[in-house]
């Protein structure tokens, strides 16, 4: 025990090295935008996986792109047999913040760096993950490399068209991605024996109750929705109120519903996130209005619930106004429960390094959730400043993703010799 306890403090991670890590990822951004802005496929994403690419080989791992488009490095076991793995994500939304998903591609080759500076031999491979695309893209999917390894994606996954009417395949091969080599690269079964992604909470339930550590219980699920109203164009000045066919005031009514939906579940969120109008004139009634539109909960039976709520009170509510509503269900995503078998390592290497922990669930999706469904899967998560995430004033103190490093590498140390 004592021996262990050792080894674990040993993994503690060089703090100097990491925030330097980050800060140089940081470097990639869109011009003009508050933020960090690395839309997946874009110009600075692109240059970030290069950059992270160079890092992991400088780290002494051997690198290579798999069919998905995932960058991974490995560290090689003693049992060439499968491996156990930890990543996460480089992409970021439009104007969002330097931490979500980079703290767990850093933190993993940082924990790679430390088990070699430490003369620290694992059984299994050790394999380091940037996944490709973890945020939703302009098709309104997301986690396509996490997805794709599993063999979770069929032919309509790359059909789904931008509003310029591009596929996703035909953007993919544009980029030089194969959605035909995609569809058949699928990690063959066994070829992981653990997941354990590390993350920023992108909530504010560890501040708050000031704890250094979470141990993901669940990952929400997730469904998506695009809520198009048909109303008719007309003369804002000539049409009578009564006689309007208005599919902006429809929305209006429509977001109000998804927020009345948000509210009936504990854990549980809904949001219209974007909205297009059409003609979008001051002077035309508007005839278009397109909701882009979420809902997210832990539990499955919530999430059918608000799904057929949602359905029948917008159809009901197109109906009283006279106008067509569309409803395109983008992706769904069910809760994912992590594997106990992790969340009590994680939760035994916090105690036994002495940091504090809760178990919880997130709010937000992550790769782990489609990981989950191949291999024993579990995250740890770090606090995020007043909760703030996915926008820029998104901020984690250096010494408390460090000790999320630490757990994570003791904890990978832990499910190597299981
Ligand atoms: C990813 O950040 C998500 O939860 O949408
Ligand atoms: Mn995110
Ligand atoms: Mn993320």
């Amino acid at each position: 025990m004592h021996a262990k306890r050792v080894k674990h403090d040993d993994l503690k991670p060089d703090l100097e090295r990491l925030g330097h890590d980050l800060e140089a990822i940081s470097a990639f951004t869109e011009p003009g935008h508050d933020g960090w802005t690395r839309r997946v496929l874009s110009d600075p994403y692109l240059a970030s996986r290069a950059f992270v690419r160079q890092t992991m080989v400088e780290a002494g791992l051997e690198v290579h792109t798999d069919a998905a488009g995932n960058t991974i490095g490995i560290l090689e076991g003693r049992t060439h047999g499968s491996a156990i793995a930890s990543g996460s994500h480089t992409d970021t939304v439009a104007s969002g913040g330097r931490y979500d998903g980079v703290v767990g591609v850093m933190g993993a080759i940082e924990t790679a760096r430390r088990f070699q500076e430490t003369g620290t031999r694992l059984d299994h491979d050790f394999y380091v993950i940037d996944f490709l695309g973890e945020e939703p893209n302009d098709y309104g999917v997301s986690c396509v490399g996490s997805r794709v390894i599993t063999g979770a994606v069929t032919p309509e996954f790359f059909d789904k068209s931008s509003a310029e009417g591009v596929s996703l395949g035909q953007e993919f091969e544009r980029l030089g991605f194969s959605p035909a080599a995609m569809l058949d690269a699928a990690w063959p079964t066994g070829r992981l024996a653990g997941f354990v992604e590390l993350h920023i909470e992108q909530g504010p339930v560890l501040e708050r109750s000031g704890t250094q550590l979470g141990v993901v219980t669940t990952i929400a699920g997730i469904e998506r929705v695009l809520a198009t109203f048909l109303g008719r164009p007309d003369h804002a000045g000539t049409a009578a109120m009564a006689d309007r066919k208005d599919a902006l005031v429809a929305a209006a009514e429509a977001i109000l519903m998804v927020e009345q939906i948000g509210c009936s579940g504990e854990h549980s969120v809904a949001t219209v996130g974007s909205i297009d109008v059409e003609p979008g004139a001051l002077n035309v009634v508007p005839s278009l209005s397109r909701l882009w539109t979420e809902l997210r909960s832990p539990s499955a039976e919530w999430l059918g619930t608000a799904r057929r709520r949602l359905l029948s009170e917008f159809t009901d509510l197109a109906d009283r106004r006279g106008i067509q509503v569309d409803l395109e269900w983008l992706n769904d995503q069910d809760p994912v429960h992590t594997a106990q078998t992790v969340q009590d390592l994680i939760a035994g290497t916090s105690d036994s390094l002495g940091y504090s922990w809760r178990a919880m669930p997130s709010g937000a999706g992550h790769d782990a959730a489609h990981i989950a469904t191949v291999t024993p899967t579990g995250m740890i998560f770090v606090p995020s400043r007043g909760g703030r995430s996915h926008c820029p004033e998104e901020f984690t103190e250096l010494a408390d993703i460090g000790i999320g490093v630490h757990a994570l590498a003791a904890t990978l140390l832990e499910l190597d010799a299981r």
